[in-house]
Order: structure tokens, then sequence, then C-alpha cells
């Protein structure tokens, strides 16, 4: 059982450090996709309106333990600013005198936010003594601890493990709803339970598959990952995404999932083009049928029509990955189609966070048409793969 906010005991004057997950997307500074923001919300008003003083801690991108301007989390405190309704300060630094100025000075039921935690090597260090010393410095701002970033609970670092070590600590609400929905789908799931997964590489989901093997009823599979299957069934891919180094990986996983009974859908059509471009020529081929010198962007409709019926009849459905490259309109139709697929469906369905949660707001879904659509990204997969999670465990009773 996690512990709750509830678990805390009265909020009201007491200081409470939060971290969150504010990795947001950013084009030349402006935030493109707030989601994450967003979905932090909850806990924060909760917090808030129980009187707590709210030190957040985030981090955004990965700038290895140096100040890099471009990774400020100011464009971040402006968005939050303008969807809370109580005062959001910022520090310029994590637990340097800024930070120590605006806690002494932050109000009951006001938002601190505190600058990038990655911007200190400790954080992310290996070395627990560097990550303990940190920890240490940060625990003396507060209270109390609320982990709400489920998107970096995969993570063994100081602003996610080491200081809910260090102060009486709980689960915020958006951590609490993410382990309820992933669980919900991964742990029991009502049958049958298909899991769709694309994105560019194998590799990046290896785990996750031979998990699945051993749980899912259907697994299909899209986006660039797709053609190193379609590769180990023996088809030429032309100038598509491979791995050569898991074809044989990818051959295992063929005959597990026919042992196991588990249907393991890869495209029979692909979109391909001859260069990887917005404005490329696309042409609809049989996945047996790549043109040596064309690459494939995107499953085709037979495949999106197929992977449509399979999720149409699903009681349970995940989603981890795009089809194709969503970001160009002539090869986002895969993508498109199995978000519809997804929204159409009476089945409890999960989008797992990163590419195929921006995708589907991208593209102008409304979100209530999704059972949950996550947060993280590596946290969700990892997750899905049946790990025990750092950031998860610490908070257990
Ligand atoms: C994410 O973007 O998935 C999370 O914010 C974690 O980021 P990280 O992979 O850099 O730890």
């Amino acid at each position: 059982m996690l512990k709750t906010i509830e678990s805390l005991g009265e909020l009201r004057g007491k200081a409470v450090l939060v971290r969150s997950d504010f990795n947001v997307p950013l084009k030349d500074g402006v935030i493109t996709d707030d989601g994450r923001i967003r979905a932090a919300l909850p806990t924060l008003q909760k917090l808030t309106e129980a009187g707590a003083k709210v030190i957040v801690m985030a981090h955004l991108g990965r700038p290895k333990g140096e100040v890099k301007a471009e990774f400020s989390l100011a464009p971040v405190a402006k968005r939050l600013g303008a969807l809370v309704d109580v005062p959001v300060k910022r520090a310029s630094d994590l637990t340097g005198e800024s930070a120590q100025a605006e806690i002494a000075a932050l109000g009951a039921g006001e938002i601190l936010l505190l600058e990038n935690v990655r911007f200190d090597p400790r954080e992310t260090s290996k070395d627990d003594a560097a990550r303990a010393e940190l920890a240490g410095e940060l625990a003396k701002f507060a209270d109390f601890f609320v982990s709400d970033g489920f998107g970096v609970v995969h993570r063994k670092q100081a602003s996610v493990y080491d200081i809910a070590k260090r102060l009486p600590a709980a689960a915020g609400l958006l951590v609490m709803k993410e382990i309820e929905s992933l669980s919900r789908a991964t742990e029991n799931p009502e049958r049958p339970y298909t899991v769709v997964l694309g994105g560019s590489k194998v590799s990046d989901k290896l785990g996750v598959i031979a998990n699945l093997l051993g749980k899912a009823d259907a697994l299909l599979i899209g986006g660039g990952m797709a053609y190193t299957f379609l590769k180990a069934k023996g088809y030429e891919v032309g100038n598509s995404l491979l791995e050569e180094d898991q074809l044989e990986t990818v051959k295992g996983y063929m005959e597990e999932a026919q042992k196991n009974g588990v249907e393991l859908l890869v495209p029979v059509d692909t979109v391909v083009a001859p260069e990887f471009a917005a404005d490329a020529p696309a042409t609809i081929v049989a996945a047996d049928s790549i043109p040596a010198d064309q690459m494939g962007l995107d499953i085709g409709p037979k495949t999106a029509e197929l992977f449509a019926e399979k999720i149409a009849t699903s009681r349970t459905v995940v989603w981890n990955g795009p089809m194709g490259v969503f970001e160009f309109p002539a090869f986002a139709k895969g993508t498109e189609a199995v978000a519809t697929a997804l929204s159409e469906s009476a089945a409890f369905t999960v989008i797992g966070g990163g590419d195929s949660a921006a995708a589907v707001r991208g593209l102008g879904f409304d979100e209530e048409k999704f059972s949950h659509i996550s947060t993280g990204g590596g946290a969700s997969l990892e997750l899905l793969e049946g790990k025990v999670l750092p950031g998860i465990s610490v908070l257990e009773d």
C-alpha cells in the first residue's frame, strides 16, 4: 500500500517538498505540450488548499549536473502560475541563497518552484553518499515529502528516492492514479488483453515484449520497430529502420508467442517514402514488397484496420509508442487510426506516456475518451516490464 497525503496529518503552515515531473517539450523556449504540468495540479491544489507551504522540485531535460540556461524551469514556473490561482514563486537555484530566501518568505497556500534539480550533479549521482548529501540539504527545507513525479519514479535519484527516506513521505494524487490505472491494466487485466507497441527501437522494448509474451492475449507491433519484425519474417525492408543485432531475439519472440498462444500481429502493409521528410512522396505497399530504395514511415491502411478490429474486441488495451512518424501529417494516419480505435473502444484503455500521449494530444483527441493517459515514458514501460520501481517501493507502508 502506498502512503497517502492524508497519512501525513495536519498540513496547515507546514512546508511540503513535492517532486513533480515537469519535463515538458519546449520549442524556442515555448512549452509545446503542458500535459505534465496540468497532471500535477490536483496534488498542488490539494496541498495549497490544506494551507501548506508547497516547495516543488522538478527537472527539465538532462543537463548532466551543470547549470544550463536552456534547461531552466523559468518557462514552467510561468505556465504553472497561469494554471493555478495561488501565487507561484521561483528560486534561481536549488539549495542556495535564492532557494533559502524564497522558502523563508513563503506563505501558507503558496507555491515555490526550485530550479532544475539536475543542475546539481548529486541528483543523479550513482554514489549513494552524494545523493544522500543533497537529499539532506533539501530535507532541511520541509516537514514532509510528497512524491508526484510519476515520470521519474523509475529513477533512483536524490529528489525521488533518497529524500523519501529522510522525511515523512507520501505518494501524490498523480502517482496514485498512475499506479492504480497501470496496475489494473497489467496485473489482473480483464481479457482479451491487447498491447499495442510502437516507437522507433525494438531494443527499447525488449523487456516489455518478453514480459508481455507471458501475459497479453495479443501484441500488435507498429512503428519503426516493426521493420525488424518484418525482416525477421524474411522480408526485405529497404532503407527502413532495422536493428540487425536484434533479429535473433525477435525471431525468438515470434516463436514464443506462437508457443504461448499470444497473437503477435505485425504490419501487412506499410507507407513508404524515399526519404525521412514531411513532404516526401508517400506510397502504400504490402509489407513483403518494400522497395530497396524506400523506407517505411507508417503502418498501412490494412494494418490500421486489422489493429482497430483487434482493439475493438478487447477488454483491456495498453498502447505505447506511435505507429509512424506522426509529426509529419502524411505519416500520421496509422497513429491516428490506433488512437481512434482506442477512443471508440469500451475497453479499459491506457496510453503509456511519452510520444503516444503527445501524439494523442497533438492530433486533437479528447483526453476524456481514454481511461488513462500516463505521464510516464520510461516509468510506464518499466511497469509494463513488471519491474519494481525504486521511487514507488520507497513510498510503501
Ligand atoms: C521522462 O521524460 O520520461 C521523465 O521526465 C524522465 O526523464 P529521464 O528519462 O531523463 O530520467
